[in-house]
């Protein structure tokens, strides 16, 4: 992670309405959804902010346990089990003003990290998106991430991985 910026859980403290990705869905997920999903323990969202200003949030990204069926994926990504388990990463957006300067790479690397620990405590298989768009898909296509069958924008990457990825 960059050292200007720190990842931190969201809280009420954040100016979620401030945040803008450019993709108004994402935005409204944060501003509207995230706080809520944390609270009733649906989904864990992470926000990038800097010491200088906590409330401004730079990027987000928002994890949820999740289960795939066995018959959508490969034989090296599934396993005995009809259905196997992981971590959806249900959001995750850089601030327009950061795009295509390395930010969004690193915050997924922060969101697979996130996920490796929760599989380090209470198991989990893959890591699953389910990509906005073909640009997004192409996104996580070019970190690795296979489609599942049948689904092109459904993507998924092998915690065994993402222990590589991260070293
Ligand atoms: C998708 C998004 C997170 C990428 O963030 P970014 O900061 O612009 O991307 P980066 O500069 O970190 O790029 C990291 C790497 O991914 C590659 N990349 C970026 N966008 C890509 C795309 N659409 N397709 C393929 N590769 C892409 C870059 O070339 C770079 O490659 P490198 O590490 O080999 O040099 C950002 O554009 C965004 O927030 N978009 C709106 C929200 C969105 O679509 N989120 C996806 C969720 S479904």
């Amino acid at each position: 992670m960059s050292a200007e910026y720190e990842s931190v859980a969201l809280s009420g403290h954040h100016d979620v309405a401030g945040f803008d990705c450019g993709v108004s869905s994402l935005n409204a997920w944060l501003a509207e959804q995230a706080l809520r999903a944390q609270q009733a323990g649906t989904a864990r969202t992470f926000v990038w902010v800097t010491a200088e200003v906590p409330e401004k949030v730079w990027a987000y990204f928002s994890l949820a346990p999740t289960e795939v069926a066995r018959d959508v994926l490969s034989r090296g990504q599934s396993s005995g089990y009809a259905t196997v388990p992981g971590y959806l990463l249900a959001r995750l957006a850089v601030h327009t003003d950061l795009r295509g300067l390395g930010y969004g790479g690193q915050v997924l690397i922060d969101a697979l990290s996130r996920a490796a620990s929760a599989a380090e405590a209470g198991g989990g298989r893959l890591v699953v998106v389910d990509a906005l768009d073909n640009a997004a898909a192409s996104f996580y296509r070019h970190h690795d991430f296979t489609p599942v069958k049948g689904d092109s924008r459904r993507l998924v990457l092998k915690m065994a991985n993402v222990r590589k990825l991260l070293g």
